[in-house]
């Protein structure tokens, strides 16, 4: 089998790939190499910026502040004009001098870390990622032996905040190589901007050499492209950038040119007259039938807050400059469009409940024709007092009430929500504890649909029955992302509750991928046991919990620039 890889700095001249045939020739990965790695026990003690000194203000976290590397700020070329794109992080591991005195450390944190380490994968003798589950006891490897991009996030956040990021740098550059090859599903091309769903290493021992291999949705079930996993790559550049300081990698042509790619597939003008991005089922981290298509929000949520991270990461060269230009208005639209139509507490409910339709013309209230026959009944017992959320999903005649975890949360770091609305989802999650948390954080999405709708919504698909997996299974790969809400929003406390729940089972349980049933009581009936991001997940968690400025890698301040909509009662009643 030819090459398939090599360093980005070498050659233009990729050799393509029919994926196709590539995927005939999987073979079964060595993971000797990446057992017998030591684990690294770094020492790094690094810098801290203003912004961190006032979120540990703000959580009473004694701030030791020495001055940022002369490294950093030498280096600091690409964003300096820009608002706080450079706070570097901090060694903060489960021996961090700093856990003894704040945070008390819990057995699970070490058993995590030795389960991080253990799912590296190597490529040509470095690490370019992490497998997405361990589970040597499951016959059915499916593809949770290969690097999931979506999943490599929480990873990558754990090595950057334990001051390890050779291996984020590592995987953007090797996802980034695997973006330009020559993807095909039977006879058609996808966009050259499409990020793989996820890569293996092929090891050859007759030759002794290693290969990688990719997969664009061309071998996933559904064959549904991976829209997030562009937004995922921005978001790490991003991250990476923030916690070293090394602008040097996004600075590259590649990575800028590779940012263009991504933002040119979701730019490009069309038949929309929504500034959301259409999408299919199972585009995302939901990557099977779940009633998902359309404009999902977590999509949009990305969508938003990868935009926001590029416009940071961009130069304002004559290529980037006609990016920012575009990006610019469509965060401006896309942040209207959201916190107006997708918004929900109790005076909307109340607003939708009373829609008349059929109002044609551009004074219309209810603009997207929605019945209110088609409420479900489940939303008016659901909606506390104090609380909102995005909902799922809104297109024509058609308005998704159900809760999806992700998407708030990253609306909440993007500051796609305002102030009043981020405050509003953790008002939610803390009454609506039981539903939303319940005994394993937390639920993907909120209420499972059974039944009648089950069989229309999934086509009867058996992996995704009430209270399971997609369909209202309780996944701990979330509570890294709560976490960061919560710490963004001021409520550390609603975070620390979670994370002690989890803890009395995750390492008990070898970390489940999910966990069926209303309340999460169940270990997931599919489920994979040391699943990558289940671990990684706890571990940004604790990390975030304890080391708060560690947020700055995961989350953007509001963009003042960006005026939120009139109040919700206007803006549905000019
Ligand atoms: C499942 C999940 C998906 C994840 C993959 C690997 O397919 O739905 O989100 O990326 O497993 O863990």
């Amino acid at each position: 089998m030819s090459n398939l890889d090599g360093d980005v700095s070498q050659n233009g001249s990729l050799k393509k790939v029919d994926a196709l045939r590539a995927l005939a020739e999987i073979e079964e990965f060595d993971f000797s190499r990446s057992l017998d790695k030591p684990p690294r026990t770094l020492n790094m003690e690094r810098q801290r910026s203003c912004d961190e000194r006032s979120m540990n203000e703000l959580f009473g976290v004694p701030s030791p502040s020495p001055r940022p590397s002369s490294r950093a700020e030498n280096n600091f070329r690409l964003s300096d004009h820009l608002d706080g794109l450079y706070s570097p992080g901090r060694r903060s591991g489960f021996n961090s001098p700093r856990s003894q005195y704040w945070f008390e450390t819990h057995p699970s944190v070490a058993e995590a870390w030795d389960a991080l380490r253990r799912s590296l994968v190597f490529f040509r003798g470095q690490p370019v990622g992490t497998i997405a589950a361990l589970d040597n006891n499951t016959e059915e490897q499916l593809n949770y032996d290969q690097v999931f991009v979506r999943d490599f996030v929480p990873s990558a956040l754990a090595f950057l905040m334990n001051g390890e990021p050779e291996i984020v740098k590592n995987f953007i550059l090797k996802t980034l190589r695997l973006q330009s090859w020559e993807k095909k599903i039977d006879r058609f091309h996808l966009g050259e901007g499409v990020m793989p769903a996820s890569f293996k290493v092929l090891h050859d021992p007759v030759r002794n050499s290693e290969t990688l291999m990719a997969d664009f949705g061309e071998s996933a079930i559904g064959r549904v492209a991976p829209v997030d996993s562009g937004f995922w790559w921005i978001f790490l550049l991003r991250a990476y950038t923030k916690s070293t300081g090394d602008t040097s990698l996004a600075e590259m042509p590649e990575c800028q040119k590779g940012m263009r790619l991504i933002l040119s597939l979701c730019l490009s003008e069309g038949f929309d007259t929504f500034p959301t991005l259409l999408c299919a089922d199972g585009c995302c981290m939901i990557d099977r039938r779940m009633g998902v298509y359309g404009y999902p929000i977590e999509i949009q949520a990305l969508f938003f807050m990868a935009l926001r991270c590029a416009l940071l990461l961009l130069k304002q060269d004559d290529e980037g400059k006609e990016f920012v230009e575009r990006i610019t208005k469509r965060l401006h639209a896309l942040s209207f469009h959201m916190r107006s139509y997708y918004w929900i507490d109790l005076k909307q409910l109340n607003d939708i409940y009373r829609y008349k339709t059929e109002e044609y013309s551009h004074t219309a209230v209810n603009k997207f024709n929605v019945i209110p026959d088609s409420l479900p009944e489940w939303i008016f017992d659901f909606m506390p007092v104090h609380g909102g959320y995005f909902i799922g999903n809104v297109s024509p005649a058609k308005m998704d009430f159900r809760w999806f975890c992700l998407g708030n949360c990253i609306a909440i770091l993007s500051s796609l929500a305002t102030p009043e609305q981020s405050t509003a989802i953790m008002d939610l999650i803390e009454s609506r504890w039981e539903e939303l948390v319940g005994e394993m954080p937390l639920k993907v999405i909120y209420p499972a649909i059974e039944s009648h709708e089950w069989r229309i919504v999934t086509g009867c698909d058996p992996k995704n029955t009430r209270w399971s997996y997609h369909n209202g299974g309780s996944w701990p790969v979330l509570l890294w992302l709560l976490t960061a809400a919560c710490i963004k929003t001021g409520r550390p406390q609603i975070a620390r509750r979670a994370i002690e729940l989890a803890e009395t089972r995750l390492a008990k349980d070898n970390w489940p991928e999910y966990y069926d049933g209303k309340l999460g009581r169940f270990i997931g009936k599919q489920a994979r046991k040391f699943q990558t991001w289940s671990v990684a997940g706890y571990l940004v968690a604790k990390m975030l919990l304890e080391d708060p400025s560690h947020l700055g890698m995961v989350a953007l301040e509001e963009d003042k620039q960006m005026k939120p909509p009139m109040r919700r009662s206007h803006s549905w009643t000019f």
